[in-house]
């Protein structure tokens, strides 16, 4: 009778596996609710031709600054949109989306403003590390040349590293939103911006293609309000 009860545990577990990696539907009445997810953007075409290619003569000449993981990667100062018109021009086109993000984010549409934008040169072999951006709360991207597939921005769960680790990662398994531990954003396009909160870790793979380059900013919204305790930011 143990034996048998263990394998009928054994088993109702495994279907209801099998369920789920073949995307089967649950039983009726069953649900399964993701909590608390994290919001990602993406705005194809944010940015015209013309602004990305005024962007990408004026700035690619100008990355002085070599990055600390990547020989083949370079990046502008800190620049903020008031150091040239076609900032303003970016500026102008990215704000109306950080008021959307920032109410799924926050709850509220409230003023947000670009506290500095830089501009990434990967040539072939570059790569960016794993990283996140600090006294922030809303990063983005706006992609400006084609991206090879192999280096599309990777984003990841903190790593952690405090304890011992334990997972379930082969090749027979099906990974989802509940166990994987990164995600490859979609194939962008010249123009096209994606948002995400600035705590979330991401890295970029060695570029296999031409040279990729990059717009990357950082946004602070004015004021936050919790019950009266209020904290106001500028950049
Ligand atoms: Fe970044």
């Amino acid at each position: 009778m143990k034996t048998a009860g263990l394998l009928c545990l054994h088993s109702l577990s495994f279907d209801h596996a099998l369920r789920i990696a073949m995307n089967a539907p649950l039983p009726p009445g069953a649900e399964v609710i993701g909590l608390f997810p994290t919001p990602f953007m993406r705005v194809p075409q944010a940015l015209d031709a013309r602004l990305v290619d005024g962007l990408v003569q004026h700035f690619s000449a100008s990355t002085d600054r070599e990055n600390n993981s990547s020989d083949n990667l370079s990046h502008t100062a800190m620049l903020k949109p008031s150091d040239s018109p076609l900032l303003v021009d970016a500026a102008r086109a990215i704000t109306p989306r950080l008021v959307e993000f920032g109410t799924l984010l926050f709850g509220e549409p409230l003023g947000w403003s670009l506290k500095e934008m830089w501009v990434n040169v990967m040539d072939p072999g570059g790569r960016q590390a794993m990283h996140n951006h600090a006294n922030s709360f809303i990063s983005g991207v706006v992609y400006l040349t084609p991206t090879h597939p192999q280096s599309r921005t990777v984003f990841m769960k903190s790593p952690g590293g405090h304890d011992f680790a334990f997972k379930n990662d082969h090749a027979g398994m099906t990974p989802s939103e509940y166990n994987a531990d990164k995600w490859i954003s979609p194939q962008p396009e010249p123009g096209d911006l994606v948002l995400f909160p600035s705590y979330l870790m991401h890295a970029v793979p060695p570029n296999l293609g031409e040279r990729r380059i990059t717009m990357a900013f950082n946004a602070i919204p004015t004021r936050l309000d919790s019950w009266g305790y209020a904290i106001s930011f500028s950049g």
